[in-house]
């Protein structure tokens, strides 16, 4: 493992994604993904000379494949894949507009699949190959609100141990992170009730940081965690545990 293998990290313009794209700079050269030009050339300057910062829609084919031949191209298909780019649009059930519950399937769960399967074909080629999907508390717990979230997010963990059978001989892991209450954009449109809540039910009382999450994604594609596959490993400070 070393800076000639590329990660990539979906949704790396902010929150946890960001410093999961910092965190594996460490260990590789990174593109980290964003939606917008502008959040594409933050994530490079960020990244600086250990990275690079691409446009790339998760829930659009084409901007998928463009971005695809453009990193293959310019630096080689990635060996490290993170999938942590999504999106929620919270509402309950018998309230939900069909473009709420399709929005956040076709990116969090669709989007996997975009992203994953032409990565897969280099790393089988390679027989070598790190996948981490995020997930979230929220797929084993559930959460009022979020049926559609939780349904994408519980995918993902089924999914992960699905194909962590099918490209085990190939080496190559494939696992889940599951985060709980953490401080970026998307929790930051809870009000103070809200988190009082929530933070009454973390043992740890305090909601974890992004750098928190990032490390565990370190350890997953590393060379440390080369016998573990099929897991989803949770982050959240005692908030659900199983
Ligand atoms: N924050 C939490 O407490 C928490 C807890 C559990 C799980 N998670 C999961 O962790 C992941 C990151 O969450 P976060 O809190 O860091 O989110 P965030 O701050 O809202 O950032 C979302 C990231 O995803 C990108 N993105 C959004 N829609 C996209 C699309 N259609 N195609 C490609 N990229 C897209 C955004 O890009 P732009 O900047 O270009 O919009 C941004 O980089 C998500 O999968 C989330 O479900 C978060």
């Amino acid at each position: 493992m070393n800076e000639k293998v590329i990660a990539l990290v979906t949704g790396a313009s902010r929150g946890i994604g960001s410093a999961i794209a910092r965190r594996l700079t460490e260990e590789f050269f990174v593109i980290g993904t964003a939606t917008t030009e502008a959040g594409a050339d933050a994530v490079a300057e960020s990244l600086r000379e250990k990275g690079s910062g691409i446009v790339m829609r998760i829930d659009d084919e084409v901007s998928v494949k463009t971005a695809y031949e453009l990193i293959a191209d310019k630096h080689g298909m990635p060996l490290v894949v993170v999938n942590n780019a999504g999106i929620t649009r919270d509402n309950l059930l018998v309230r939900m507009k069909d473009e709420e519950w399709l929005a956040v399937v076709d990116t969090n769960l669709n989007g996997l699949f975009r992203i994953v399967k032409p990565a897969l074909r280099a790393m089988m080629k390679a027989r070598w190959g790190r996948l981490v999907n995020v997930s979230s508390v929220v797929a084993q717990m559930g959460n009022p609100g979020q049926s559609n979230y939780v349904a994408s997010k519980a995918g993902i963990e089924g999914f992960t141990r699905a194909l962590a059978q099918e490209v085990a001989s190939r080496n190559i892991t494939v696992n889940a992170i599951a985060p709980g209450f953490i401080e970026t954009d998307m929790t930051a449109g809870l009000n103070d009730d809200q988190v009082q809540q929530m933070l009454s039910r973390i043992p740890l009382k305090r909601m974890g940081t992004t750098d928190e999450v990032a490390h565990a994604v370190a350890f997953l594609v590393s060379n440390r965690a080369s016998y573990i596959t099929g897991v989803t490993l949770s982050v959240n400070g005692g908030l659900h545990m199983s």
